[in-house]
């Protein structure tokens, strides 16, 4: 029989869990990451690969996590192990859940140094930096903060600290309340700056830019990226999103719940584009700006627009909110996990999980100044985590994940879950069985063939 709560907790209601998921996926992946791996890749091509991921993978594979996770109402490693049990298979699976932890502290290492940043450009913004500057001066601010490390290490600091926090007191308070509120007027000042950009900017050259594909520049290695993004919007393949449908209730209905946070999730990235992108060209800028794009671009429209202190200043809290409710989905498992088999209590829990992933933090935040020589595959630590988190270990989760739900869970279970119409069902099935699995080893395997062709395997 389906276990119906969790030791850790519930969500109050069906619009709480929206909202949490929501918080996870909505963050520093749509507005930081999203803009600048789509000017890396030339564009269109690339949105048109993520947002074929995000629909063909993604949305299939988010209501694979939320189911496995609702029937298991543990910390991922627990839920495969027990799922896998009651299927009658190999424990193995529960290896899935350890990815998931691995991926979990080298993404929340890197996001807190990125959410650092932007901790410092509310302040910033606030005190009038930008006020006037040119895209060189600001460019040359941003080159100047992450060349300190003394800085980056402080607001790395009070980031985590604020993580783990959260995390100490159970994810479900005070989050609800921060995302009910937050996330709606994150939406409006996007509308804001898009409305700017669209009068400011030269905004037709950025919706051929983001909207037409050019093939030619994507390659093998943006489909990987565009994938990997995908995932890495979603908050898929880590055990994030299963650990909160752990904390769902069993009448929630998944496929609806999934679909709505996929697209308030896809919205944010198109909007944040559609923001930065025409600010991009209108400045003479190239979109190969990398990742300090967001923190090169709009803060030239701060410093021009009427009351630009003002929307600076709220945009780059507002960012922090998104970061926070993203963040903090990276620790619940692990620390979920601690508590279920090492009976940690959920503070010492907290602190030990947010203390690791601060020391691996300080190894990107130094690949950025003192360390930038130091490579390994010819990446310096923060790009390496990002890469090998977000393009190989979350689509292999998500991979893993489809693949259990789709030919270990047993059809009984998934149809009890999933309790969509017969055609839903059906495509969901397809889908997970099929099209998400394939397409996932495909590219990876792929993208192996080109290390390969590079010498570098
Ligand atoms: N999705 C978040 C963002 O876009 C980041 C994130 C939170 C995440 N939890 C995750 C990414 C789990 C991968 C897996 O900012």
């Amino acid at each position: 029989m389906a276990v119906t709560t969790s030791i850790h907790g519930m969500w109050s209601s069906r619009l709480a869990f929206i909202l949490a998921a929501t918080g996870s996926a909505v963050g520093l992946g749509n507005v930081w990451r999203f803009p600048y791996t789509t000017g890396e890749y030339g564009g269109g091509a690339f949105v048109l690969v993520y947002l074929l991921c995000v629909a063909g993978i993604g949305i299939p594979i988010m209501m694979a996590e939320v189911m496995l996770g609702r029937r298991g109402r543990q910390s991922p490693i627990n839920t495969m192990r027990m799922l896998a049990k009651a299927e009658g298979r190999h424990p193995a699976w529960q290896l899935l859940g350890w990815m998931g932890i691995v991926a979990g502290f080298l993404i929340l290492s890197f996001y807190s140094v990125v959410a650092g940043w932007t901790l410092a450009y509310v302040f910033r913004a606030a005190g009038g930096a930008f006020t006037g500057a040119s895209a060189e001066s600001i460019a040359a601010q941003f080159g100047t903060f992450i060349g300190d490390p003394e800085r980056l290490l402080a607001w790395h600091t009070i980031f985590m600290v604020m993580c783990v926090l959260v995390v100490a007191r159970g994810v479900a308070s005070g989050l609800e309340r921060s995302v009910r509120v937050l996330m709606p007027a994150l939406f409006v000042l996007l509308f804001i700056l898009v409305a700017y950009s669209a009068t400011n900017g030269y905004f037709a050259q950025a919706l051929e830019y983001m909207f037409r594909p050019d093939f030619s520049k994507l390659g093998t290695a943006g489909v990987l990226s565009a994938m990997g993004q995908a995932f890495f919007s979603l908050s898929l393949g880590m055990g994030a999103i299963m650990i909160y449908g752990s904390y769902l209730s069993s009448q929630a209905s998944i496929g609806r719940n999934v679909v709505i946070i996929a697209g308030m999730d896809t919205l944010v990235a198109i909007l944040a584009g559609l923001a930065i992108f025409p600010i991009v060209f209108a400045s003479g800028l190239t979109p190969q700006l990398g990742s300090g794009m967001v923190f090169k671009v709009l803060p030239i429209a701060f410093g021009q627009m009427a009351f630009g202190q003002v929307f600076g200043t709220l945009f780059f809290v507002l960012l922090v909110f998104a970061a926070w409710t993203s963040a903090i989905s990276l620790l619940e498992p692990v620390v979920a996990w601690l508590v279920e088999n090492r009976g940690f209590s959920r503070v010492r829990a907290s602190v030990l999980a947010g203390i690791a992933a601060w020391l691996l933090g300080i190894l990107s935040l130094l690949s950025l100044n003192v360390w930038s020589g130091v490579t390994v595959f010819g990446l310096g630590f923060m790009d390496l985590f990002e890469f090998v988190a977000a393009n190989v270990l979350l689509p292999l989760g998500g991979l893993l994940i489809a693949v259990f739900a789709g030919w270990v869970l047993s059809r009984a279970a998934s149809t009890d879950e999933l309790d969509t119409g017969r055609k839903a069902y059906a495509i969901w099935r397809f889908l997970v069985r099929y099209l998400a699995p394939v397409a996932v080893a495909v590219v990876l395997a792929s993208a192996v063939g080109l290390l390969k062709a590079l010498g570098l395997e």
